[in-house]
């Protein structure tokens, strides 16, 4: 296969990857609606053209993404009906997403949605008393100073 070039649409939230100038698959993203702002992000869709799967183009893809918003905390997505059908989670788990709910009945009877999470920072926010800003504390300083977060 020719070399996959990957660009990164900014303003659409939209990455994509040709070759060629041919356009084979894409990612788009979106970040959540609520007050947390761009700490969190979420993915929407997926795509490899049929004739082009099995060649880690979505891999790439991915792994483009991560390395873009390696500073966010969570990355997460729901699977789209495509994904229930063809299995596709071995993609996801690889990248070190977790499978951590199903939702049955989503798409229509008998075909659900899986929710895929990837922590991206194991920093945990802590609001002191007093602070205008939430505290950023690696996990592993919490955990030697016996602090549990609730
Ligand atoms: C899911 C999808 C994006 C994968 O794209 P792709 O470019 O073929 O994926 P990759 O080549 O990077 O696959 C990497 C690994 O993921 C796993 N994988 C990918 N597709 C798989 C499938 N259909 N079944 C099982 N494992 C799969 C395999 O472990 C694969 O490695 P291997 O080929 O060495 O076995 C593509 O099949 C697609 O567009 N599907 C329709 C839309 C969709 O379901 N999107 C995802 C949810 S939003």
């Amino acid at each position: 296969m020719k070399k996959i070039k990957i660009k990164w649409n900014k303003k659409g939230k939209r990455i994509s990857a040709a070759a060629s100038k041919k356009e084979l698959g894409f990612l788009t993203y979106f970040y959540p609606d609520d007050t947390a702002g761009k700490r969190n992000v979420e993915i929407n869709y997926l795509y490899v053209k049929p004739a082009y799967r099995r060649c880690g183009i979505a891999t790439k893809l991915l792994k483009f993404f991560l390395d873009k918003f390696k500073n966010v905390t969570w990355v997460s997505f729901w699977t789209a009906e495509s994904s229930e059908k063809d299995k596709s989670y071995p993609l996801y788990h690889k990248l070190g997403f977790k499978d951590v709910y199903y939702q049955p009945d989503y798409y229509r009877k008998g075909v659900g949605t899986r929710l895929f999470v990837k922590r991206m920072k194991n920093n945990f926010s802590l609001w002191i008393k007093d602070q205008k800003r939430p505290l950023f504390l690696p996990i592993e300083n919490l955990l030697k100073q016996n602090f549990i977060p609730f």
